[in-house]
């Protein structure tokens, strides 16, 4: 059975794509940071769904734990699916603050340097030796790293995703030698619990940003999460070191 790993998915985008994984016939080793019972629920789904999951506690912006971590997906990888090897590695986790450049602070910097861009480059070293030959990566970017999805306000953010898409592209050079591919997705504005859960705590920017985005409404997780299952599967077999934006036709 293929088994992936997807970061962040006790909600929002990693949740959809570790469950639209499972619906593909995919194990499913699915990490979480503060969140359990939503973790516990990305599980529930997947098995109701007739899949295998297993929720591992990590934080990706603390580097000096992911030896434990490999050690921890080794097992689980022996336990539950008589593997030592994985097929498929979504790099999902991350949290957004909105800061004015004059209002950044350095440790906020910091924050998003460790979670969103050295958290991916070190965990996939990490793991690399763990990933089949033939495997594939995705990394969730965001479109703010974009022209088109350009906003005030998150300048240090969009800056860690714009590394992040250069990242991608250095990856799938070097991994393409064992068959791996690599890519990334570029969301826009999504309805998840991303920066505190602003979705639900500021609903009244919800039709703002539709008027925006072609397709009328804001994205969904599932609108994310399906592509990075695509990406993944075998329907993406010839693709590698893009950079997708899948944001409805934001600022079309
Ligand atoms: N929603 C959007 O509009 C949007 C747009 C563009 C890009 N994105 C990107 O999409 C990705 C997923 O975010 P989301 O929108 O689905 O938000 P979300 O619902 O808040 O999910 C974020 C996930 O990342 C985990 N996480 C956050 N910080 C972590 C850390 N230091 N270590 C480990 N896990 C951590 C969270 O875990 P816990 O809650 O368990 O702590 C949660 O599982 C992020 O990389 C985000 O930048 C989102």
């Amino acid at each position: 059975m293929r088994v992936a790993i997807v970061t962040g998915a006790s909600s929002g985008i990693g949740q959809s794509a570790a469950i639209q994984l499972a619906k593909r016939g995919s194990g499913v080793i699915l990490t979480y940071g503060n969140n359990h019972s939503g973790a516990l629920e990305t599980v529930e789904s997947i098995e109701k769904v007739g899949g295998t999951a297993v929720a591992l506690p990590l934080d990706v912006g603390r580097s000096e734990t992911f030896p434990a971590f490999r050690a921890s997906v080794v097992a689980a990888l022996g336990d539950t699916w008589h593997r030592d090897t994985f097929d498929s590695l979504v790099n999902n986790a991350g949290f957004a603050r909105m800061a004015m450049f004059e209002d950044t602070s350095e440790e906020l910097f910091d924050g998003f340097m460790r979670v969103l861009l050295k958290g991916p480059f070190f965990l996939t070293q990490t793991l690399l030796p763990l990933l089949a030959d033939g495997g594939a990566i995705v990394n969730t970017s965001s479109n703010s790293a974009l022209p088109s999805g350009l906003e005030p306000g998150y300048s240090a953010y969009a800056s860690m995703k714009g590394g992040l898409d250069v990242l991608t592209r250095y990856m799938a050079k070097e991994f393409s030698s064992r068959g791996i591919r690599v890519n990334s997705v570029a969301p826009g504005s999504t309805r998840t619990r991303l920066a505190d859960n602003a979705f639900e705590r500021f609903p009244e920017v919800i039709p703002l940003l539709a008027a925006k985005t072609a397709l009328g409404r804001v994205g969904e997780p599932d609108d994310i999460g399906m592509v990075i299952a695509t990406l993944l599967s075998e329907e993406g077999r010839w693709i590698t070191a893009q950079n997708i934006e899948v944001a409805g036709g934001y600022n079309l």
